[in-house]
């Protein structure tokens, strides 16, 4: 199967064909994910959180995004990836924002970057689609703010939140970029949103009526522990089948079950032949 492209992804909104996207951070996780399908892969900073070990994404440095992206090319040569642009490599000024939006596509060969924030990062976004660069825009919950949010809270539930979301969606289409994410948003806020824009809307936790879905693959796979959003259906339960596994393990090697003949490699000159030699010592 070939790479898709922004072409495919628009004509896939215009045929009504929705999109399957999940975080990835590593060669293993790509690459399944690229055997079953997948459409588009987000290196998230959420891998701070998922894979790193942080409290929440703002540790993230476009180091360990680029390390991370590198290790998902490798898995998912086939794939569209998505880098993600951590807390602080953006911000700052649209210079910057282009010098770390050039790394991510020099260094770990990406084929778009996603960044937080509506109407304020506007000069960012214009700045990285003037450099050649796919953009995807990124509001609603908005982790990397989620201080200014009051915590990881659903957006767009009011009118007033809902009028500022639609105007940060207009912007971000005006702008250039080529698709946008709404994350944690009522389904007819989406709605909405999805109808009035020509470029495709994904969602997390923003409910079917868009354009595709994006889901996080630790908490999709039972392996994220710390919590789960109520938008994340778990499809399978990789932490608990590990800790069954590494406790049988343990087990075995107390108990000199493991390894098994099968499991070792054989002497191949004679018996007579080592023990003349371990005489020797
Ligand atoms: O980092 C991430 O995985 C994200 C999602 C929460 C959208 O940005």
């Amino acid at each position: 199967m070939s790479k898709k492209t922004v072409i495919d992804f628009m004509n896939m909104k215009k045929n009504g064909e929705k999109v399957a996207w999940v975080t990835a951070y590593d060669f293993p996780t790509a690459s399944f994910a690229e055997q079953a399908g997948m459409d588009m892969l987000l290196v998230g900073d959420s891998l701070g959180m998922v894979t790193l070990g942080y409290d929440g994404t703002i540790p993230v440095t476009m180091d360990d995004e680029i390390r991370h992206c590198q290790a998902v090319r490798r898995g998912a040569p086939n794939t569209f990836v998505v880098g993600d642009m951590p807390f602080g490599s953006y911000q700052i000024s649209p210079e910057e924002a282009v010098k770390n939006a050039v790394r991510f596509l020099k260094e770990a060969n990406v084929d778009a970057v996603k960044l937080e924030g509506g109407r304020r990062v506007i000069p960012q976004i214009k700045a990285i689609v003037d450099a050649g660069i796919v953009v995807i825009g990124h509001i609603g919950l908005t982790p990397q703010s989620s201080g200014q949010l009051g915590g990881f809270k659903a957006q767009g539930r009011t009118i007033d939140s809902a009028r500022d979301l639609i105007k940060d969606a207009i912007a971000i289409e005006e702008a250039g970029a080529r698709m946008l994410l709404l994350e944690a948003v009522p389904p007819e806020v989406t709605e909405f949103i999805a109808k009035k824009l020509q470029i495709p809307v994904y969602s997390i936790g923003a409910g079917l009526p868009c354009d595709g879905q994006l889901t996080i693959c630790g908490d999709m796979l039972g392996m994220f522990q710390a919590f789960t959003p109520k938008f994340v259906k778990v499809y399978c339960q990789v932490a608990e089948t590990e800790i069954a596994a590494f406790k049988e393990y343990v087990k075995d090697i107390k108990e000199c079950k493991f390894p098994e003949d099968k499991h070792v490699y054989h002497i191949i000159d004679s018996k007579e032949d080592f023990d003349k030699l371990f005489e020797e010592f």
